[in-house]
Formats: C-alpha cells, sequence, structure tokens
C-alpha cells in the first residue's frame, strides 16, 4: 500500500509525555485499526488511530528514539500514513469495561465512542504512573463513561496498579465484554481476572511491525502475524500463547522480556 504524506492540521500534548497528531487522511477506519506512521528522517512505527473520523489522529507516548521524535513535530509538519491495517473493535452494546494503562487508552477512546453512540454503557478503569499521564480521563467522561482512576503514585485515584481497581470492578459488577489495552503484564493479569469472572475479553496487542501486510514476520506470536490477523485478541486466543505477558520481539528479531 502507497505511503501518503500529509501535513499535521492539530497538535495536541495530552500529557508530559505524549501527544496527539491530528491529519487529512482519507481511507475509511474502524476503531481498532492502526497505521503505519512516518516520520521523514526517523523510522515509520505502527500507531493505533486514536481519532476515525473527520481529521484522522495518533497518540503516541515517548517510549524510544521515534516516538520522542514524535513529539517535536508541529502543525503544518508532514507526516507519512500508510493503512488502515489490522481488524477492529466488535461494537455490539452492553455493559463494557474498559481497562487501560499507559498509552492504551489511545485506541479504546475511539471504540469506547462507537460503541457508545450504539447504546454501550460504559466502566473505564483507567491506569498511569501519576495523576498528570492518565491519558483521556476527560474524553472518556464526555462520551458518559464512568471513569475509575488508579495511579502508581496516588497522586488520582486508588494508589497502585490499574489491576486493582479493575479486579474490584469485575468482583462487585455484571459486565457483557471487558476491553484492555496497556502494558503486556497488565493486559495478561486483566485477561486471567475476566476470564475468572466469566466476562469475554479482547485485548489489543503491540509487537514490532515492518510490513504490517503479513510478510516479514517481524511481528509474529505465537501462530498469529499481529499486523493482520489483530491487533484485536480474544482473551482466549491470547491466553493460549506462551509468549504473551512474556516475551516481545525487538526489531532485530530477539525474543526479550515483555
Ligand atoms: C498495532 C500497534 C499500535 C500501537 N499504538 C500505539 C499508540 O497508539 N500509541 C503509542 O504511543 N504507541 C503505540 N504503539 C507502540 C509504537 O508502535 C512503538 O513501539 C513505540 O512508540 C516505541 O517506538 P520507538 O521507536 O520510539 O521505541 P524503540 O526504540 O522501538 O523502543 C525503545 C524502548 O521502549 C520499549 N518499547 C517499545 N515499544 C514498546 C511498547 N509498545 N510497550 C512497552 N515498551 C516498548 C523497547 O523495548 C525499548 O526498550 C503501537 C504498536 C502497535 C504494534
Ligand atoms: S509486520 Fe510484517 S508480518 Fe506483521
Amino acid at each position: 500500500m502507497m505511503r501518503t504524506v500529509v501535513p499535521v492540521v492539530e497538535r495536541v500534548l495530552e500529557t508530559p509525555s505524549t501527544v496527539t497528531l491530528r491529519f487529512p487522511f482519507a481511507p475509511a477506519a474502524r476503531p481498532g485499526q492502526f497505521v503505519m506512521l512516518w516520520v521523514p528522517g526517523d523510522d515509520e512505527i505502527p500507531m493505533s488511530l486514536s481519532y476515525v473520523e473527520g481529521s484522522k489522529g495518533v497518540t503516541v507516548k515517548v517510549m524510544g528514539s521515534t516516538s520522542r521524535t514524535v513529539q517535536s513535530i508541529a502543525v503544518g509538519d508532514r507526516i507519512g500514513i500508510r493503512g488502515p491495517y489490522g481488524n477492529a473493535f466488535d461494537l455490539s452494546p452492553g455493559r463494557i469495561l474498559l481497562v487501560g494503562g499507559g498509552s492504551g487508552s489511545a485506541v479504546l477512546a475511539p471504540a469506547a465512542e462507537a460503541a457508545a453512540r450504539r447504546g454501550a454503557r460504559l466502566t473505564v478503569a483507567l491506569g498511569a504512573t501519576t495523576a498528570s499521564e492518565l491519558l483521556f480521563a476527560e474524553r472518556f467522561r464526555r462520551m458518559g463513561a464512568r471513569v475509575e482512576i488508579a495511579t502508581d503514585d496516588g497522586t488520582a485515584g486508588r494508589r497502585g496498579y490499574v489491576t486493582r481497581v479493575s479486579d474490584a470492578l469485575l468482583a462487585s459488577e455484571r459486565f457483557d465484554a471487558l476491553w484492555t489495552c496497556g502494558p503486556e503484564v497488565m493486559m495478561g493479569k486483566v485477561l486471567a481476572s475476566a476470564e475468572a469472572a466469566h466476562v469475554p475479553a479482547i485485548g489489543s496487542v503491540e509487537r514490532v511491525m515492518k510490513c504490517a501486510l503479513g510478510m516479514c514476520d517481524a511481528c509474529s506470536l505465537g501462530p498469529y502475524h499481529v499486523c493482520t490477523d489483530g491487533p484485536v485478541f480474544s482473551g482466549e486466543a491470547l491466553r493460549g500463547l506462551p509468549e504473551f505477558g512474556h516475551l516481545k520481539r525487538e526489531s532485530s528479531g530477539r525474543l526479550v522480556p515483555a
């Protein structure tokens, strides 16, 4: 698929480490899908679409060199986009528990918006290291979601990992579905708790990607290519994979702790 070079038309600093870039990009996209974002002079990295309607958007947290370069992109600068790729969230309405950590809200927010429009009742367990790093708390509230917060340092909501909040919600309320995105170790725990509570779960998985076309194997996870079979997988599919939550592949192909 061809890369399209587009101007950045809006830049929002969401947290001290996370920026949203909006850009005109015509191809239709569904919540859960991702694009390959090319940063001129740097590299190309996969990014979930955090906005799928109107001008599209990506929301990028600093992790390494390319995501750091993204933070300095300004309105009017040009970026390259190819995609959208991958599958999407099943937006059947009902009572949905969303569990997001780190940059995970970037993909959960547009899916939640679409589900809310179809009548879903949303509860969000939102986690971050500290209060200023909570991503899209207001955006979730604006779509009518109840937002329960956890921060590692206790500066907002409950102190500790977001799994404490999601476990408490699963123990006290009934949900028809659970969606999660965040660090794999967190997602592994969330999916195990959902299984114990008999709540069907899905998770959006992040792996190193190169082609995004199912051809290079960079994103292999057990029998799957995350780029074409995912990035959204059922909890059942993920739980059977020994690598999930434990090991991930670096761009060299080497397996390292997740
Ligand atoms: C389908 C998909 C959707 C994604 N959506 C988003 C998104 O919406 N927002 C966003 O900020 N990022 C997202 N990512 C992650 C993103 O593609 C990059 O991996 C990330 O920005 C780091 O790239 P880098 O080149 O800056 O860091 P690198 O130089 O590749 O890595 C620097 C360090 O960070 C670690 N690292 C890299 N990626 C991750 C990760 N995902 N989780 C934990 N540690 C990591 C590396 O192991 C290394 O130690 C997504 C990934 C995939 C596959
Ligand atoms: S990124 Fe090449 S197969 Fe998935």
